[in-house]
């Protein structure tokens, strides 16, 4: 695989179970540089694991995970800090760090893994929380801001080492959807200006046609569809169709369709 040209992150065949439970069973995934790559399914289906795989925070069973062509998933834990700086992660909690100042919470990784002075970190955090249009509130306690701002400050730190590849868990997940399309607006301005290859997970349709370029749907512990926003809203699969348009009995036509159709017949 060429490193500058291939996907910047390669899953191949990724199992992963925990006691009985196997939730991914062979998942192949790549993210192509600079794009934004839409992670949908149900709630408990495995996208927060799948996402822990490409940063190490979990190790698969089998298969394996490939980041800028090197294989990773192998790499003893002391190597992967290295590997790690190049991601940024906005988790599903956005936990800020509340014993801190914003501005001390987005310069906390500025100071785990950069010599920069006091003057400069000053620069590259109001930088950085500019970027996400929140201008003057370094000295504020997290405590003080709303959840949408909570969002965009731990946004601002999940990039301010400016990494290749941004993972946002749920980043919409608790907003109303006006902050909810900031974030999505966000989401694209980032990827648009700083270039970043983006993943998201959410299971907020409305975000995922926003802000994909390529949509891939867990389903059981595979991925049962994959496609662009275009793709999905004309999805024929009735497990995707139910999904996408948000079915309350999704679970229910999903059972009854698996007897039919194990696969799933969407290909596009
Ligand atoms: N560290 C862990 N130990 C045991 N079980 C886990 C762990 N992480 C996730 N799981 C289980 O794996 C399944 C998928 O979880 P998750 O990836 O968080 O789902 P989601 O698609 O909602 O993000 C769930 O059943 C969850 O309980
Ligand atoms: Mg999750």
């Amino acid at each position: 695989m060429n490193a500058k040209n291939g996907p910047i992150v390669e899953l191949r065949q990724v199992s992963k179970h925990f006691g009985k439970s196997e939730v991914l069973k062979g998942v192949d995934l790549q993210l192509p540089r600079g794009r934004s790559t839409v992670i949908i399914g149900e709630s408990g289906t495995g996208k927060s694991v799948l996402l822990k795989h490409m940063v190490g925070l979990l190790r698969p069973d089998g298969g394996e995970v490939y980041f800028q062509g090197q294989r990773v998933d192998q790499l003893h834990e002391k190597q992967w800090p290295e590997i790690r700086r190049h991601f940024g992660f906005l988790f599903q909690m956005g936990a800020l760090f509340d014993s801190m100042t914003v501005g001390d919470n987005v310069a906390f990784p500025i100071r785990e893994h950069l010599k920069l002075c006091e003057r400069e970190i000053e620069q590259v955090v109001a930088e950085k929380l500019n970027l996400v249009g929140l201008d003057g509130v370094q000295s504020k306690w997290t405590a003080e801001l709303s959840g949408g701002q909570r969002k965009r400050v731990a946004l601002a730190r999940a990039i301010v080492l400016e990494p290749d590849v941004v993972l946002y868990d749920e980043p919409t997940t608790g907003l109303d959807p006006v902050r909810a399309d900031t974030i999505n607006d966000l989401i694209i301005k980032l990827q648009k200006e700083l270039h970043m290859t983006s993943v998201v997970v959410t299971h907020d349709m409305t975000s995922a046609f926003k802000v994909a370029d390529h949509i891939h749907m867990l389903h059981e512990g595979r991925f049962i569809a994959s496609g662009t926003a275009d793709d999905f809203r004309h999805a024929t699969d009735p497990r995707v169709r139910s999904f996408v348009a948000g079915d309350a009995n999704s679970n229910n036509n999903a059972r009854k369709l698996e007897s039919v159709s194990p696969d799933g017949g969407y290909a596009p």
